[in-house]
């Protein structure tokens, strides 16, 4: 109930009247709309040079390097999804506040070492990718429960050629098994969705203490997770998209109940007046709508400071684990559905874009499911005996009788040398509608060029060039 929501935050931020007017007010604000850019993609500069010809306008968030709020006179007529630098994945749209965790994680700075990260509960993908920006050269493990949350997920990552990730589809819970490999972690917690109070009234209409008491305890087991598959010396950023404190500070407070021995909270600097009171207010950082003007958030960040295995010296005077650690739930070995290409299918794909693109793909990892091909620019070895893999990014096409088919996907994570078409306006529009335009070329496939942005396969076929584009790029 919005009044039962209300008055709960009344009472355990000391709000006085005038505030809970103006927070109030504020759930009926929309918000301001912003979008990342896709920093392995474009520079910041030359991304605003692009918004500049559009006529879009740039504001600084002042808070994070790559996110700034878009004002468009063509808005009405385009919608920002269906806008070439999208379709192209340069840019994501996403809300200021939700995209701190990740800013938290990295301290707003681009860090190119090679880290095994995990992205505990991932869908849609909005900090999967921006975690790819933070962390270029890192692997990123990106998991999600939904099945049904999966097409977005996938089609987003696709999209913004995150070409270091691959997707588990574990409850985020079963990561308790696989102690310590991964050396940064985010839990962007599954949480109660009071934040959707702004988009619909309706959101509030349920709110009560026991569900959310509720959503705190999987929070919990979720985060206990993230404790015990972190390794030694390294980081939690534990986040959700709620103010209430049983699944913030409640958390985290039971957490280091538990493993106060094995963490320290990271304290996060404050940009905005501290609120709380009674509070280590700068331990957290909760981002409120009537003061920040952004969705409401909240960040934690945990270092794990030891490890939860105890180590125990063998009779041959080794260290190993020890045995009071339960090896019973720990995953020895894991059998893939997923194949690495044997090298037969590896060389006709690397022939096929050699050929027709003058590319060398031999750098690239090369993998096999149902026919589909998905190619990634990193190794797997570290992970692969670990953990079941549900895709690897990112799909460029099929290999079938003995043929490889690319998808629209082959040709949007770099820009070839030959085989390319450079299109107008005009022509683009009607590629991205399915339309066919004629060229007097050879019936082959060809990547698709509009004022440079890479704009996917297409294929032609008797002087009909028609654009490989799947219809969920493209939304209504
Ligand atoms: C707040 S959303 C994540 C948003 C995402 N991090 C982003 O920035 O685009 C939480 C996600 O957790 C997923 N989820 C729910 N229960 C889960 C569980 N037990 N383990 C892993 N993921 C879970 C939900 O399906 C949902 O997609």
């Amino acid at each position: 109930m919005k009044k039962d929501f209300i008055d709960y935050i009344k009472k355990e931020f000391w709000f006085d009247d005038e505030e809970v007017l103006k927070f109030e007010k504020s759930l009926n604000t929309p918000l301001k709309k912003s979008i990342r850019i896709n920093t392995n993609k474009i520079s910041i500069e030359d991304f605003k040079k692009r918004a500049k010809n559009n006529n879009w306008i740039l504001t600084s968030t002042n808070l994070w390097k790559n996110i700034f709020y878009i004002d468009r006179e063509d808005a009405k007529e385009v919608a920002l999804w269906n806008t070439p630098e999208h379709i192209a994945g340069y840019f994501y749209v996403q809300e200021v506040a939700a995209s701190s965790s990740p800013f938290y994680m990295s301290g707003d700075k681009i860090d190119y070492n090679e880290y095994i990260i995990l992205d505990m509960s991932a869908s849609p993908g909005g900090k999967t990718t921006q975690l790819q920006e933070y962390y270029p050269n890192s692997l990123i493990v990106a998991n999600e429960l939904d099945k049904s949350r999966l097409k977005w997920f996938f089609s987003n990552l696709d999209r913004m050629s995150s070409l270091k990730t691959v997707a588990t589809n574990y409850d985020g819970r079963f990561f308790k098994n696989i102690p310590e490999i991964f050396d940064k972690i985010l839990l962007d917690a599954p949480c109660s969705w009071e934040w959707t109070a702004f988009k619909t009234d309706e959101a509030l209409k349920y709110w009560n203490l026991k569900n959310i008491k509720n959503v705190a305890k999987l929070q919990y087991k979720l985060l206990e997770a993230a404790i015990t598959t972190c390794k030694a010396g390294w980081e939690i950023v534990y986040s959700t998209c709620t103010l209430n404190k049983f699944e913030n500070e409640g958390v985290i407070e039971k957490i280091f109940k538990k493993y106060g021995d094995y963490i320290e909270i990271i304290p996060l600097s404050q940009p905005f007046p501290p609120r709380e009171k009674g509070v280590n207010v700068s331990s957290f950082k909760r981002n409120w709508p009537h003061l920040n003007f952004t969705g409401w958030f909240f960040v934690a960040k945990i270092r794990k400071v030891k490890s939860l295995i105890p180590l125990s010296i063998s009779p041959q005077g080794r260290e190993e684990k020890s045995s009071r650690w339960n090896k019973k739930e720990e995953i020895k070995f894991v059998r893939q559905n997923i194949e690495k290409l044997n090298s037969t299918d590896r060389k006709k794909i690397s022939d096929f874009f050699k050929n027709t693109f003058d590319f060398d793909i031999w750098e690239y990892g090369l993998y096999e499911y149902n026919w589909d091909i998905q190619l990634i620019k990193k190794s797997l070895n570290d992970i692969w005996d670990k953990l079941f893999l549900y895709k690897i990014w990112i799909n460029i096409g099929q290999l079938k009788d003995w043929e490889f088919i690319p998808n629209f996907y082959a040709g949007t994570f770099t820009k070839f040398d030959k085989n390319t078409i450079e299109v107008n306006k005009d022509d683009l529009d009607r590629l991205l509608s399915w339309y066919e335009i004629e060229t007097k070329l050879f019936d082959w496939y060809y990547q698709i060029i509009y004022d440079d942005l890479e704009m996917g396969i297409a294929k032609l076929k008797n002087w009909k060039l028609k654009s490989l584009i799947p219809s969920k790029l493209i939304r209504n």
